[in-house]
């Protein structure tokens, strides 16, 4: 939400009215005045509640609790190098190239009240004086109509375990309805590190089957991807995430079998048996039917063209294509949300739209890849209209140095000459674009 604020005087307080509903707030209840003495309770409790616990809880995936005034100012000085760094809550995505629903970063007047908080020796202030206001988008489904659970799974590959389910959809539908809200829970919240839910068509369903029969145990290995062909993306989830509907009035078609890649981290706790549910809001009618298409250049796998020569810390690719001509038998291409996929040797990515007429519009840009923290991003704004005659231009850069190899028990990996691949070792370049097809 964007709050504007009229503060009256300190005590009573502030009154708020909400306009909007993306969280790019210029102004917020918590910011400290010029000259004000900063407290935990009136400053800092409302930028850490907002936007720290819902990972940084017991039981959740952070490394400690930021609950109480003691957890926070005995966690004061790194979480201040966290925070005016920008690593700390998580969001990749670089805001001047576009803006977004669902944006967890900071703003800077609350970044500056964080790192004045803790100069100013962490004080903690009276507790009648905490604003009562959350600023967050509302996560979260309207309606559930259907749940999933995966059978029971412990994590057995340390400390990176990509685990693919299958899961059918209930007879009752699969007739013709339209998914329009995905949540998925981890069972194990501490061990859980993203989760992708694909889509099969029918024809595909006999190749999972067969890679799902080949491994002992709920599932089958599988990294980066599905291990095989898929007709799309239902949903996503990653830490912090609470399910979310899709945008007004789109629908997704179920396809014939859910193909669910989660990954496990267990570097910080222990494996445990769990299952993963997925929780769906279901339409019969819906506007209009949403899909994702992939991109990314052919030539990369099927030619094995995508080179990043081992020693090299400075190595793009890129392509650029008319979308229209391979997807859209050349109608315009309205899109709602954008991703971008790489693995461990990445650093930065893009994707932009190059228009007919010269101009640029960016989508989304990771200038920090972190293959930790992925998801797909929906634009605060109107859907982005891609024309025939644009191009889509995606950009990847990695680092193949010795010093940026994967650690495997604890040793960093070798350098080696790497392309496009599966493996973890391997890398990928891979945008998504999620709209509809105007017609
Ligand atoms: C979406 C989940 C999430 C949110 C939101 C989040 N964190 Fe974290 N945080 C993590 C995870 C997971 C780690 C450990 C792995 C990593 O660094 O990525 C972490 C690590 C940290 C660390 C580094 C700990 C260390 O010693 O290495 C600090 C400090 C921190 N978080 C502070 C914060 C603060 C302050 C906020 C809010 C302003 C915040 N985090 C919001 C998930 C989150």
């Amino acid at each position: 939400m964007r709050f504007k604020k009229i503060k009256l005087s300190v005590g009573l307080g502030v009154i708020l009215f909400g306009v909007g509903c993306f969280s790019t707030a210029t102004e917020s209840p918590e910011a400290a005045m010029d000259g004000e003495t900063v407290t935990y309770y009136e400053h800092v409790k409302p930028i850490v509640d907002d936007n720290c616990v819902v990972c940084h809880s017991k039981g959740q995936i952070g490394p400690f609790s930021l609950n109480t005034y003691d957890d926070v100012k005995s966690h004061g000085l790194v979480s201040k190098a966290y925070v005016t760094a920008k690593r700390m809550p998580p969001w990749p995505p670089d805001n001047t190239c576009n803006t977004y629903k669902y944006d967890r970063s900071l703003t800077d007047e609350q970044i500056n009240t964080f790192a004045s908080w803790v100069d100013g020796g962490m004080l903690e202030g009276d507790p009648a004086t905490t604003p009562q206001i959350r600023n967050n988008d509302q996560e979260g489904l309207s309606r559930i109509d259907l749940t999933l659970t995966t059978e029971e799974y412990t994590p057995q590959q340390m400390s990176d375990d990509y685990r693919c389910f299958l899961l059918r959809w209930p007879e009752k539908y699969t007739k013709r309805q339209y998914v329009t809200g995905f949540n998925a829970t981890p069972g194990d919240l501490a061990n859980a590190h993203h989760i992708i839910a694909f889509l099969a068509s029918a024809s595909q369903v006999s190749e999972y089957e067969r890679l799902d029969a080949n491994e002992v145990g709920a599932g089958y290995t599988c990294f980066g991807t599905s291990g095989g062909p898929v007709i799309g993306v239902v949903g996503v989830w990653a830490p912090g995430g609470s399910g979310r509907d899709l945008p007004e009035g789109l629908g997704i078609e179920p396809g014939a079998l859910i193909v669910l890649q989660v990954h496990y981290n267990t570097l910080t706790s222990a494996p445990r048996a769990a299952q993963v549910s997925l929780d769906f809001k279901i339409d019969d009618i819906v506007e209009r039917v949403a899909l994702s298409l992939p991109w990314t250049d052919p030539l990369w796998w099927v030619a094995n063209s995508m080179t990043i020569p081992a020693g090299l810390s400075d190595v793009s690719h890129s392509f650029s294509k008319d979308i229209t001509s391979f997807f859209t038998g050349g109608r315009p291409f309205d899109i709602y949300r954008a991703s971008l996929h790489m693995h461990m040797l990445g650093t930065k990515t893009s994707l932009v739209i190059e228009r007919k007429n010269g101009t640029t519009e960016c989508l989304l840009s990771i200038p920090r890849w972190d293959f930790n923290w992925q998801d797909l991003y929906q634009f605060s704004g109107d859907p982005i209209r891609f024309n025939p005659g644009d191009k889509l231009t995606i950009d990847c850069t990695w680092d193949n140095t010795a010093e940026n190899q994967p650690r495997v028990d604890g040793q960093l990996l070798p350098p080696r000459d790497v392309g496009w691949g599966e493996n973890s070792t391997d890398e990928m370049c891979l945008g998504g674009i999620f709209g509809v097809f105007v017609e």
